[in-house]
């Protein structure tokens, strides 16, 4: 579909969805998916492609097994891991997220779900070999967020492995988000009771130049 806005039009649109509904709420996720009747071009974090940085931690890991994707929104992280071999089940806080990708998708054997981060289903809790985590603890704010990450590290089973993708705040710097990079600080307090096993810092191609992301990956040892 041609489209005659650029990429911080479509922005300016989220955020003013997001102006809409009270402060500090996760409703304008589903607004912004129901609002944008299906034309990927409205949700300003969805290329069509997986996370790289997923891709290359998933290129090195020798297992399969049961996966979370998190905050899935239309699913490209959940379908490549599925066609890696993993056993995926994919949610979302956003009911038209989920009903998207699930006819974007619709012979993929993945189990898509409608849950949030903040209360999620207690037989969860130890069941996946690996939980993924691209761009939603940077999206909510402080205040949800920080009740919101020490739910991600219960979910792994005995040796299972925590991605957390996003970007990073090195600098203290004050952001106008979403979305809000992360501190270092921050990010290790997702993985405190784990072991952290990877974390990497870069930049993707196309990045102005201050931005910087970051890639944190645990394991559970106990
Ligand atoms: C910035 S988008 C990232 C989507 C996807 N992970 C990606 O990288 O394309 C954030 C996603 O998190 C979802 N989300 C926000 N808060 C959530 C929560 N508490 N529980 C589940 N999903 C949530 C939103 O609906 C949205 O799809």
């Amino acid at each position: 579909m041609l489209h005659p806005l650029n990429v911080d039009e479509v922005r300016q649109n989220a955020l003013r969805i997001r102006d809409k509904v009270a402060e500090g709420t996760l409703d304008w996720f589903e607004e912004l998916y129901a609002s944008a009747n299906g034309d990927e071009y409205w949700i300003p974090w969805s290329n069509g492609e997986p996370h790289p940085f997923l891709i290359e931690w998933v290129s090195k890991i020798q297992f399969t097994g049961r996966a979370l994707v998190v905050g899935c929104g239309l699913g490209e992280d959940a379908v490549f891991l599925s066609r890696k071999g993993w056993d995926v089940t994919a949610f979302d806080i956003s009911n038209s997220a989920i009903e998207w990708a699930k006819k974007n998708y619709p012979s993929e054997k993945i189990d898509w779900q409608v849950a949030d981060l903040l209360s999620l289903p207690k037989d969860w809790i130890s069941l996946f070999d690996l939980v993924v985590e691209v761009h939603i603890l940077q999206a909510i704010p402080e205040r949800l967020r920080t009740l919101a990450a020490p739910n991600l590290a219960p979910l792994l089973a005995p040796s299972g492995q925590l991605i957390c993708i996003g970007r990073l705040n090195e600098k203290g710097e004050e952001y106008e988000g979403p979305p809000w990079p992360l501190s270092r600080n921050f990010i290790e307090s997702v993985g405190i009771i784990l072991k952290n096993i990877d974390f990497m810092k870069k930049q993707l191609p196309n990045d102005d130049k201050d931005v910087l992301r970051y890639r944190s990956v645990w394991e559970r040892d106990f």
